[in-house]
């Protein structure tokens, strides 16, 4: 700061003091103000706003220890400089303890000791403000920061729903394009049925039913009526998938599990599957891995998984096997899904994941299995899953998933 144009606020009840110090200080380029008494030094304070105050003691009516207490209320960072009588140290250090920044005794001998006062003091509040400036404007900062964080998680989440959001759309109108046409089938086939019947009946009601007529009506019935079973269980296969994605998975428990002891259980519903054709699935996996997850959802994946592969993988093989390779890592376990079938192009590999893509349509597939698998996996489980595969060198999903111990699930939610 500028000293030499800094206002100093002289307090003190004997003129002379106030005199010497004006003079002395305007001849140094100071501006100054006088107040004769602690009321008036409040009143030219709050006009003048000076940049330092000195203030005396003693003075009649309101002494100098309010004057002091009212100015470090009013304006911390105003320093007050005490100019007391050499008589006055108890009262000089209650001053120093109410918040006086220096103080100087009377009579003052040496007016360049109160200058040196006054500039130092001055120095000091001006290093204070800019320290104070400067934490304000951190502040700001920090929380403008803040700010824009919140705005970026609440855009990010928002993000999050529109895609989920526009998922499901997409979902609802898969699902009713798939279930048109076997319901189309079926409303056909059943009313095709219906007219048949009705000219049967009329013929059987007038006697004139043939036996070659009832006949060919029957073939009719048995070939429309499969076909409409058929459509109809398709709609039905649909639908089912379709309420397994639009369940709530946090429905579901999480709990602790063995994770071995639960594949292998997995494996043995799965047992009638395979153990008919010379098919065989091999587990390596670790005995001790207790983990806290969702162990239908981890039954759910790899059910698919399998039942993939015994549909797809080994249609036109004569021994299938399986590996599924459990390994641990430190905050993840990595399980790797492997069939020798007959495997899949890139292209179709790319495509795995995607609702509805199947190459199992006539054989009633919806290609709903992996997409769910893919939602199971990153959704609900946090954790990530692909697909390798090559035509005649059967297919490798690798899967991670978050290893969450069972002393640690109270951690995690
Ligand atoms: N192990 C595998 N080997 C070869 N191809 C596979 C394998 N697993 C999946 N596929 C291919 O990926 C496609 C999609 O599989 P997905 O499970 O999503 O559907 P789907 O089995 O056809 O029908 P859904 O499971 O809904 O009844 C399958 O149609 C098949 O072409
Ligand atoms: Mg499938």
């Amino acid at each position: 700061m500028e000293n030499a144009k800094a206002k100093i606020l002289i307090i003190d009840d004997e003129s002379y003091i106030r005199e010497s110090v004006r003079n002395f200080f305007e001849d140094r380029g100071y501006y100054v103000a006088e107040a004769y008494n602690g009321s008036n030094g409040l009143e030219v304070f709050e006009k003048i706003k000076p940049d330092i105050v000195l203030c005396d003691l003693r003075m009649p009516g309101m002494d100098g220890l309010e004057v002091l207490g009212t100015i470090t209320d009013r304006s911390p960072v105003t320093p007050v400089i005490i100019v007391s009588g050499a008589g006055n140290i108890s009262d000089t250090v209650e001053a120093l303890r109410l918040g006086a920044w220096d103080y100087i005794f009377k009579p003052i001998e040496d007016m360049t000791v109160l200058a040196h006062a006054v500039t130092k003091e001055l120095e000091r509040a001006a290093f204070i403000k800019e320290k104070e400036l400067y934490r304000k404007n951190l502040e700001r900062a920090n929380s403008e920061l803040k700010e824009s964080l919140e705005t970026i998680k609440r855009t990010r989440d928002q993000l999050v729903q529109a895609e989920k959001m526009a998922a499901l759309g997409e979902l609802v109108a898969g699902i009713a394009h798939e279930i048109n046409t076997p319901v189309g089938i079926g409303i056909t086939g059943a009313s095709f049925l219906q007219s048949k019947t009705l000219e049967i009946s009329r013929l059987h009601n007038k006697g004139k039913l043939k036996k070659s007529e009832f006949e060919a009506y029957l073939d009719i019935v048995a070939k429309l009526s499969s076909s409409i079973l058929m459509n109809m269980e398709r709609a039905g296969n649909l639908i089912t998938s379709f309420k397994q994605i639009a369940v709530d998975r946090t429905t579901e428990e999480k709990r602790v599990f063995n994770l071995r002891e639960y594949i292998e259980d997995i494996l043995l519903s799965l047992r009638p599957g395979y153990k008919k054709n010379n098919h065989s699935i091999k587990l390596i996996c670790p005995n001790d891995i207790s983990i806290y997850s969702y162990p239908g959802v981890l039954s759910q994946i790899i059910t698919n998984l399998v039942i993939n592969s015994f549909e797809h993988g080994f249609v036109s093989v004569e021994k299938g096997k399986i590996n599924i390779n459990i390994i641990r890592g430190r905050n993840s376990i990595t399980l790797l899904y492997r069939d020798n079938g007959v495997g899949m192009t890139k292209e179709m590999a790319a495509k795995i994941f995607d609702p509805f893509y199947t190459t199992a349509r006539c054989r009633g597939g919806t290609g709903l299995g992996m997409s769910i698998v893919f939602n199971l996996v990153t959704q609900t489980l946090k954790g990530t899953i692909s697909c390798k595969s090559d035509p005649g060198k059967g297919i490798v999903f690798n899967i991670k998933i978050p290893y969450v111990r069972p002393d640690e699930k109270n951690m995690k939610k």
